[in-house]
């Protein structure tokens, strides 16, 4: 039987946080080993451009750095390709075909572009660029490119998917059943919340802990955290519901151990100190392995350039049998 494809992947905008971990790496690691998917991550330079045209340094260097990321956690450059999407013109060429079959109204309602366009009054002043408020087109070509069956990405991706599956019907309508709807899968992990309790995670927002974080790092961000603030002296009694602590302690500590944590907590009998020292332990623990293949990584850069040459060379052959069979839907096989 044929192994389903998985294509999915990040914007190289920053290096990747224990949102991103939660929100999708471990669920890309898991499917990678269970040797049942045929699985693409993209490491989306283009897309970044979108909101960071401005910028191009910053998204130069983060490739590498989302690639070390990648590996870091596990991504297996024998069982996954890792590939750079700016290296790959059939994705760009199909983004214009694409382009015929969305209209502006609709890009203007997808939910997750309709609130990064909020965010970015700074960047685009009063009016949206034709490049950001179409990045859902250009994300159906990536995903189609690689005829993409399974997305695993964060709750905030599925209107992009959304948005691809209706090209993507509308394609086939159109031209011939060629293209395939994907699928968003999601992991059971809810969007991790940030240090100072906001409901995302973010670079932008200072309250993430990154994978590459030091153990120094670590302890001093977690020491910032956000507890109960009626909690003043060490045996007045806390409410972990409304402690960032106890929430991370949900993450990486052992389902025994948070019981402990909560009942001490609630009876006035454990200071936040303490248990802040506990969870920056457990979380130095748990992302060790992480960080020790990084800082291999990082110290052999031409490794992870070897993989990422390679990764696209590989889906490059993909790409061009896609094309073929779209140009050939839409009669622009004129040498055929
Ligand atoms: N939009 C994703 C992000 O913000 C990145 C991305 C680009 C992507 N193309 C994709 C994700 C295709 C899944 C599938 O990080």
């Amino acid at each position: 039987m044929e192994k389903k494809r998985i294509l999915t992947g990040d914007r190289p905008t920053g290096k990747l946080h224990i949102g991103h971990y939660f929100g999708s790496l471990k669920k890309r690691v898991e499917m990678q080993n269970s040797g049942e998917y045929d699985m693409y991550i993209l490491i989306a330079d283009v897309q970044a451009l979108t909101d960071n045209f401005n910028n191009p340094d910053k998204v130069r260097k983060n490739v590498r750095e989302v690639a070390i990321d990648y590996l870091s956690v596990g991504i297996d450059p024998s069982k996954t390709t890792i590939y750079v999407q700016s290296m790959i013109p059939e994705t760009a060429e199909l983004t214009v075909f694409y382009s015929n079959l969305v209209t502006i109204a609709r890009l203007q309602r997808n939910p997750t572009v309709k609130t990064e366009i909020a965010q970015k009054k700074e960047l685009f002043g009063e009016s949206v660029t034709y490049g950001f408020l179409g990045y859902p087109v250009s994300q159906a070509a990536d995903i189609t490119t690689f005829e993409g069956e399974l997305v695993p990405v964060g709750e905030d991706q599925e209107p992009l998917i959304e948005q691809c599956r209706e090209i993507v019907r509308k394609f086939n309508n159109i031209y011939g059943e060629v293209l395939i709807e994907p699928k968003a899968v999601l992991s059971e992990g809810k969007r991790i919340k940030g240090l100072d309790g906001n409901d995302k995670m973010g670079k932008s927002l200072g309250n993430a802990i990154y994978l590459s974080d030091s153990e120094e790092e670590i302890t001093k961000k977690v020491m910032s955290a956000v507890t109960d603030p009626n909690r003043i002296k060490k045996d007045d009694l806390g409410n972990p519901d409304i402690c960032m602590v106890a929430y991370y302690h949900n993450l990486f500590t052992t389902k025994e151990d948070v019981k402990i944590v909560c009942e001490e907590c609630k009876a006035g009998k454990r200071g936040c100190v303490a248990c802040k020292k506990q969870l920056a332990k457990n979380i130095i623990e748990e992302l060790k392995p992480i960080r020790e293949k990084r800082a291999y990584y990082e110290a052999h850069p031409e490794e992870v350039d070897k993989i990422l040459i390679e990764g696209t060379n590989r889906a490059r052959e993909v790409a061009k049998q896609t094309m073929k069979k779209v140009k050939k839907a839409m009669k622009l096989d004129y040498f055929e």
